[in-house]
């Protein structure tokens, strides 16, 4: 009897932590995770839909510190904190953070109060990471007898926080997450081994090339992605200087 009644019980206080979990998820605000490098630029994109009319957004950082207001139909304000030369809002009401630093991470929350004085919450959480060096790359060979050849390859960085990932002829090796990687090669007469080390905003490669017998050779760093971009993006901007320059 006092066994039903206690599972009684217990039943019924998980029905009530589940429709409160409930409760809360339905008016939990949308939060997302923002990941950039120091001296890069994020964008704060809001999912909330803003009305058209409204009587203004503030966004605040770390619940404390109000870093910028809109008023409906008027210029933003930027109250104050260093932080405001580095802001920019967009007519979508994307906020732009420039320059970051390790001291802007931390919680932004943009805050919508309508027309009728209602207000609506979105939660972003900024972490601002080191950009991954290049890797150094080395390899050693621990034996190359019996038409083996077993070797250590090893990808270091200089910085703590990141992940390694090693892929072979760009398969990858599951499981394999450590700066180092002990191969042993027989039959191949070639192989390519990549290592990738990443944080959660960015990462940098470094390549292996295996020739049979035991021949190594080790390559550094294909650029990455973003970084090509850019590197297109100013070789295009200096070309144009040289174009003006030679037209004056
Ligand atoms: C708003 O504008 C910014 C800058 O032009 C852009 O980067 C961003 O993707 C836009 N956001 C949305 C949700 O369209
Ligand atoms: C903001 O909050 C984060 C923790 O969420 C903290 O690490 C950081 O130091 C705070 N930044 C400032 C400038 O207070
Ligand atoms: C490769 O790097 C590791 C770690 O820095 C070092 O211990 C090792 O001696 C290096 N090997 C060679 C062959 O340079
Ligand atoms: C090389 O590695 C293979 C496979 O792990 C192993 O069977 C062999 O004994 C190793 N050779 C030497 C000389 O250590
Ligand atoms: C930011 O990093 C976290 C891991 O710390 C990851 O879960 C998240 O997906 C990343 N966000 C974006 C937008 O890449």
């Amino acid at each position: 009897m006092l066994g039903k009644m206690a599972a009684a019980v217990a039943t019924f206080a998980c029905l009530v932590v589940l429709s409160s979990l409930q409760a809360y998820e339905a008016t939990a605000v949308p939060r997302s995770q923002v990941n950039g490098t120091i001296c890069g630029t994020v964008y704060l994109n809001p999912k909330l839909s803003v009305p058209e009319k409204y009587q203004q957004i503030i966004w605040w950082f770390n619940e404390s510190l109000k870093i910028l207001t809109k008023k409906w139909n008027q210029p933003v304000y930027y109250p104050g904190g260093n932080i405001h030369n580095k802001l920019r809002y967009h007519e979508n009401h994307t906020l732009e953070i420039n320059q970051l630093q390790k001291q802007d991470s931390g919680t932004y929350r943009m805050e919508v109060e309508d027309s009728q004085s209602k207000k609506t919450n979105e939660l972003f959480r900024l972490d601002v990471y080191e950009p991954v060096p290049k890797p150094r790359m080395n390899f050693t060979i621990r034996a190359n007898e019996d038409g083996w050849c077993n070797v250590t390859l090893a990808c270091i960085v200089d910085a703590t926080q990141v992940t390694y990932h090693w892929r072979k002829n760009e398969k990858d090796l599951v499981g394999k997450i450590s700066s180092t990687l002990d191969v042993a090669l027989k039959s191949e007469s070639h192989a390519s081994y990549k290592c990738s080390v990443s944080n959660p905003a960015s990462e940098e490669t470094g390549f292996f090339n295996y020739r049979s017998p035991c021949t190594w050779n080790e390559k550094n760093s294909a650029v990455p992605v973003s970084l090509a971009r850019k590197t297109a993006d100013s070789i295009l901007a200096f070309g144009f200087l040289l174009l003006v320059h030679n037209w004056v």
